[in-house]
């Protein structure tokens, strides 16, 4: 096949990783490659007309920040280390003696425009980081506007080592502005990598990489004229050959330390681009200076693969760093757990802890609000998911204080939101940084507990007492201070909880009197159908904490009559109903008017009928409270006290808090359905306790973490889990699903679906990952689900070439793998499917299609818009497609991508060898049937809709 041999080509292109974990001089440099000068360097050394000043200035806020420091500043200037009388030899001696000097920094933050700011460099050299960028500085505008100068850089004495980073295009403007940060750092560093749309209208960073003899001349001009050394940071070439001459042209100028990423220009999504660490190793074995690596770099397993695999004498992190600053410090966020639960622990601080640490840090370093307000985002992205509107509150503020944003972090975990970050037992401490690391994690996990309750003490300490440099050098005598304060504020907490649990006796008093279950209480139905009872009743539940001290006269009550319940399992049930009644928060339709006297079976949202295991009782069997739009902080002690409960249905109402852990009691519950409500937390566990459910739907809630593979081994008939905040690799054992419906979509998962998924050929009827961030290869397996009829993995990263074992999905009608990374010819054996309505594969890398999928696209079957089949309409661009295929990931059991494991019918393709489907019994109380729910959604996909009641 045509796509598998270029495939091929491509994978022999590769080159192959070495491992160089020791500095090896490269003799063989060569001087500039005669390609770059064919494909680059054509172009004069002449800029375009740069945009004004004040397009520039709008353009960004790109441009990020010196504290007080002026053109005119006469700072003692330092050493000068211009190497414009030194030897090539003499150079990169004095390259690697000065970055011996500073210690050879291995874990480095990225150079972020409005990012990697002095409070936030500060926050992540506290956290490990060994040394920082400033953001991208605008030359000229430093040059030209105090303004620039005084807002947009600021740093202090513990800021180092630093680097700071201007993008130009002129070599006189680029000296003029680094002169002015030459005494406050320590490498002025050239952006050469910027791919954004004003990095090109600006002509700077990556698309200088299109004049390389104006690069030469910008490198050259500081190294020959700066006290400090000159480093470079650039992406790489679609070509090596090109990206070694780039690197070898900048060693030649001057440049003593390269930062290379290993992304090209047209590579911008870092998310969907890998970095190419092997381009990274070549150049590092390319040059003989200090080289640094950028790119994938998301947790301490990432830095020390990469510093082993490609040699180099650092790392740079970015984007993953403004959502985990502990990063370098062994914390990850779950996103990089990757299935490895076991290993890892959570580590005892969240990112709310490191926003009130920046916060404070900021308070001591003044930065521009525009900054912090991206951190908020960043840090706390994941938080504000769970709690949106916490978001919209946030984005409302158009003046921020610190008081509001601690105020915030406070609210959000009253919410009860918890995004732990975590760390992982592995050992993978870096040298450079092992003490502080080490001391750090070592004080989160054993303090964790209090460090949350003391934070305020923490950071004031912080603040007051210890410097950054001290927190790094120092990190056991932090501890001290920050154990012994608080132990101080513990005690303090904990006698205000001490005070305030009085309140607890007398406030549950209050209530069991007021639903009569308590020691003075007879009468809280106010008889049957009265009503005026129970408002009576809620009033008594809001009385204070102490009793009043001379209790009120007495006054004379009508009589009451008892409550007579037709059960006795009704009589259990009636208080647990009350006691839920005075919890709710809102009621719309005015539904718990109902809840009154001893007629339990003709509340509005319960029934009744007789449990199997007395046929002559009566109990609550079934509550329905679907769309009543009820509100309630929690079901805890309701639904769990609900004995002979088998249905709980309450979709679209404002229930939250956590689920009880209580309902695993729940013996004949089989039907759950918790969906457009309020939780939180964690997935609940609880619920792999009960041995009879069948149907689970928790779908639009704010849980978050992993989702226990526990679940796929539940004997569900329904799992629908989409549009929530899970967040991990789907695990191994999914195939294990007993479910006919599946319905995964709007989450993040990420990693390849598993192979276990043709184990459940005989059950899955819908399959719906749409919209995660799954990726690897189609396993063929998934050719085995002959009872599919939707299969939707739409939106997400999966690669590889669509199997022909796909032709086997004979009872398919929606198949859906639109905005993948999908690549190869369209199987015609898929296309003859025989019940296929729907086949959407717009959006991929298809290279090709046959006649029958040619058919299908006439008749209006078959969506390949936005692929690479030249010759069909609205396709790719063929460079679009070039700059994909550069880079096409291999797909691991290649041959199995040709395989169709079963039986193709003379008259077609992929005949139906098994006709029987699940049956449709319907569903009773008690009974659990395996069959298709009648409760599953109809039509397909309205999972993925929020209830419409
Ligand atoms: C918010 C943000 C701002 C950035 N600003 C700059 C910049 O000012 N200068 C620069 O050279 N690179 C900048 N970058 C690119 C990063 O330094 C880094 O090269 C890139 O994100 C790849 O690293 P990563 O995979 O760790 O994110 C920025 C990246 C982000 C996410």
């Amino acid at each position: 096949m045509l796509v598998s041999h270029e495939l091929m080509k491509f994978k022999f292109n590769q080159s192959p990783l070495i491992c160089f974990l020791f500095f090896k001089p490269n003799p063989n440099h060569q001087k500039y490659s005669s390609q770059i000068n064919r494909a680059y360097m054509a172009t004069s050394v002449v800029t375009p007309n740069p945009p004004s000043i004040e397009e520039d200035l709008n353009d960004d806020k790109l441009c990020s920040s010196i504290s007080s420091f002026s053109l005119n500043e006469t700072q003692n200037p330092p050493e000068s280390v211009s190497v414009s009388s030194l030897d090539k030899e003499g150079r990169i001696e004095r390259a690697w003696a000065h970055w011996k000097k500073l210690g050879e920094p291995k874990l480095i933050v990225a150079p972020m425009v409005d990012n990697s700011e002095l409070p936030f460099r500060m926050l992540c050299r506290k956290y490990g980081a060994t040394a920082a960028y400033t953001p991208m500085l605008h030359s000229r505008i430093f040059t030209e506007t105090e303004k620039y100068r005084t807002t947009e850089f600021t740093t202090c004495k513990e800021d180092r080592p630093l680097f700071v980073q201007f993008c130009a295009n002129n070599p006189d403007t680029l000296l003029e502005a680094a002169q002015v940060v030459a005494p406050h750092c320590d490498y002025v560093d050239i952006n050469l990598g910027c791919p954004q749309r004003i990095a090109r209208r600006g002509y700077y960073g990556a698309f200088l990489m299109d004049n390389l003899p104006l690069v030469k001349s910008l490198v050259e001009k500081l190294a020959q004229n700066l006290p400090v050394p000159v480093s470079c940071k650039i992406r790489v070439f679609p070509k090596l050959e090109d990206t070694l001459a780039y690197a070898r042209m900048l060693e030649d100028a001057g440049c003593a330390l390269l930062a290379v990423h290993g992304r090209t220009r047209d590579e911008k999504d870092g998310r969907k681009f890998r970095a190419d660490w092997s381009a990274i190793k070549a150049v590092k074995d390319a040059v003989r200076i200090p080289v640094l690596a950028n790119g994938n770099v998301r947790h301490m397993e990432d830095v020390k693969n990469c510093l082993k695999d490609t040699g180099v004498d650092g790392v740079l992190s970015a984007e993953t760093l403004l959502e985990n600053p502990a990063l370098f410090a062994g914390f990850r966020t779950a996103e990089w757990i990757e299935g490895e639960e076991e290993s890892t622990k959570v580590g005892g601080i969240d990112q709310g802890d490191l926003l009130v640490d920046y916060l404070k840090l900021c308070e001591k370093y003044p930065v521009p609000w525009r900054m912090i307000r991206s951190h908020v985002h960043k840090l706390l992205g994941d938080w504000f998911k769970i709690h949106p509107e916490v978001r919209e509150d946030f984005n409302k503020q158009s003046i921020l204080t610190f008081e509001f944003l601690y105020d915030m972090v406070n609210r959000l975990r009253d919410l009860g939101t918890t995004v732990p970050l975590y760390v992982k037992n592995t050992g993978l401490e870096v040298s450079a940084n092992n003490d502080s690391e080490n001391a750090v994690a070592t004080r989160k996990q054993k303090y964790g507990s209090s460090v949350k309750s003391c934070k305020e003490d923490e950071f004031g300490i912080f603040r007051e007492n210890v410097s950054a440099m001290e927190v790094q050098t120092a990190p056991e005598n932090y501890i001290q201070i920050l154990v012994s304060e608080c132990e101080n504020s513990k005690s303090s907490l904990r006698s205000s909880k001490e005070r305030n649990s009085s309140l607890v006796p007398n406030h549950r008093q209050a209530l069991e009197i007021s639903i009569g279950i308590g020691s003075g209480g007879d009468g809280g139905g106010g008889g049957e159908g009265g009503g005026g009872g129970e408002n009576g009743d809620s009033g008594a539940c809001q009385c204070t904490a102490s009793p009043p001290e001379i209790p009120p006269q007495p006054q004379p009550q009508p009589q009451q009559r008892p409550l007579v319940f037709l059960d006795e399992r009704l009589e259990v049930v009636y208080p647990v109903i009350q006691r839920f009644k005075n919890l709710i928060t809102s009621d719309p339709f005015n539904i718990t008017s109902t809840w009154v006297g001893s007629d339990v079976c003709n509340y509005i949202g319960y029934y009744c009928e007789s449990p199997p295991d007395n046929s002559s009782a009566i109990s609550v069997a079934s509550v329905d409270f679907n769309g009543y739009r009820l509100g309630a902080p929690s079901l805890v002690r309701f639904i769990d006290s609900l004995p002979d409960i088998a249905l709980f249905h309450a979709n679209t109402n404002e229930f939250g808090g956590l689920i009880p852990s209580n309902i695993s009691n729940l013996r004949y519950l089989y039907e759950l359905d918790l969906s457009n409500n309020k939780f939180t937390g964690a997935f609940p566990t609880a619920v792999f306790g009960i041995k009879s459910l069948t149907f689970f739907d928790i779908r639009f809630n704010s849980f978050n973490g992993l989702v226990p593979s526990q679940i796929f081994a539940q004997p569900l008939d329904v799992l629908f889990i989409n549009n929530n905040n899970f967040l991990q690799t789907l695990p191994q054992n999914l195939g294990s699903t007993t479910s006919f419906y599946l319905t995964l979509a709007n989450n993040k998962f990420t990693g390849p679906i598993p192979r276990s998924i043709g184990k459940a050929s005989k059950t899955l009827v819908e399959v719906l990952f749409l919209n995660n961030e799954l990726s690897g290869c189609l396993p063929y397996e998934i050719g085995y689900l002959k009872e599919a009829t939707v299969f939707d993995a739409s939106s997400n990263c999966i690669t590889g070439p669509l199997p022909c074992s796909f032709g086997c999905l004979a009872k398919m009608e929606i198949l859906n793998f639109a905005g993948n990374l999908l690549y190869g010819v369209i199987p015609e054996v898929v296309c003859a499917l025989g019940n296929l309505a729907n086949l959407t594969l717009s959006d991929n890398y298809f290279t090709g299609v046959g006649p029958l999928c040619k058919k299908l696209i006439q008749s209006g079957v078959l969506d390949v818009r936005m692929n690479c089949i030249h010759g069909l309409e609205n396709q790719r661009s063929i460079a679009e497609c070039a700059v994909f295929f550069a880079h096409v990931k291999i797909c691991p059991f290649f041959p199995t991508f040709s395989l169709i494991p079963c039986q193709i019918s003379h008259n077609g393709w992929g005949e139906n060898s098994n006709k029987s489907s699940p049956g449709t019994g319907g569903s009773g109380y008690y009974t659990r049937k395996r069959s298709k729910p009648s409760r599953a959604p109809s039509p397909t996909y309205s999972a993925l809709l929020r209830h419409r009641l």
